[in-house]
């Protein structure tokens, strides 16, 4: 469960964002925040705004108007990287690994890649070790290393999700925001994807966008519901459960 630091500012705050397409309100002053160890889902029906709120909150599209606070800094104008380098990372709802590529070497890229663009030109290579040893520790305990030499188009498709979700954590993340894990897994895979989520640092925030209902009850306690662009409806997974307003929008049970 939540280990909720609240004297500690929040990890991540989001005051009234919004964000415009034309005259198309996709996303409409949300209001959220996010302490260490916080697991909570945003859900809602398909294009209620969901990714485009996470696109906002890291730096892949400007915010019309808003502020998002990481940390307690103002990040709204921030590029994507500074944010990662702050601690936020993130998955793609669309997989982004290299097929052809071992898990190993896909997260040593990784690693690579963040540290290009921390360390610039002056990092001798001799810290290729540092980026092996990076690697290991991350595929270890997400309980990857003996898979490191699978090329990733041999995975099934639950375990590419989940190194995915390793590449996330190579920035050592304080916050980790996954839109749509579980899109496209069997109920199986989906299962060992939300136990895979419950094994993660019990210290990282979770922000999760997932449509599976069994995997956001089972991995979150805390929703906030998303429809047109607004938050309607937020609270416990117990009270959303109940909530006869989102049975009526989202569940289409009402
Ligand atoms: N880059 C874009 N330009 C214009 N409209 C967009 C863009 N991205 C998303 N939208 C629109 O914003 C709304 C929310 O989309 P999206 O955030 O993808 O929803 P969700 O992830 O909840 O399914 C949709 O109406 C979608 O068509
Ligand atoms: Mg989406």
């Amino acid at each position: 469960m939540a280990i909720r630091n609240t004297g500690g500012a929040a990890v991540l705050e989001l005051r009234g964002l919004s964000k415009n397409f034309g005259g198309l309100n996709a996303v409409q002053g949300v209001n959220l925040k996010v302490f260490p160890g916080d697991r909570k889902a945003i859900i809602g029906p398909n294009g209620a705004g969901k990714t485009t709120l996470f696109n906002v909150i890291t730096g892949v599209l400007p915010a019309s108007s808003g502020a998002a606070l990481l940390f307690g800094e103002n990040i709204t104008g921030w590029p994507s990287h500074r944010r990662t380098a702050l601690g936020m990372a993130r998955t793609f709802q669309v997989t982004s690994l290299f097929p052809k590529l071992t898990v190993l070497d896909n997260v040593l890229l990784a690693i690579k890649g963040l540290r290009r663009s921390k360390y610039v030109m002056w990092r001798p290579l001799s810290s290729y070790r540092d980026v092996h040893d990076k690697a290991r520790q991350l595929l270890e305990s997400a309980g990857y290393w003996d898979r490191r030499d699978v090329e990733v188009r041999n995975l099934s498709h639950g375990e590419r999700r989940q190194v995915e979700i390793v590449l996330g954590l190579a920035s050592d993340p304080k916050i980790l925001l996954l839109d749509e894990p579980a899109a496209g897994l069997a109920s199986g895979e989906s299962r060992e994807m939300a136990q895979f989520l419950k094994r993660l640092d019990p210290g990282l925030a979770i922000l999760l966008i997932e449509h599976d209902m069994d995997v956001v009850f089972d991995v979150v306690d805390h929703i906030s519901v998303l429809h047109f662009g607004e938050v309607v409806e937020e609270g416990t997974t117990a009270s959303i459960r109940a909530s006869a307003r989102v049975q009526e929008i989202y569940l289409g049970t009402g």
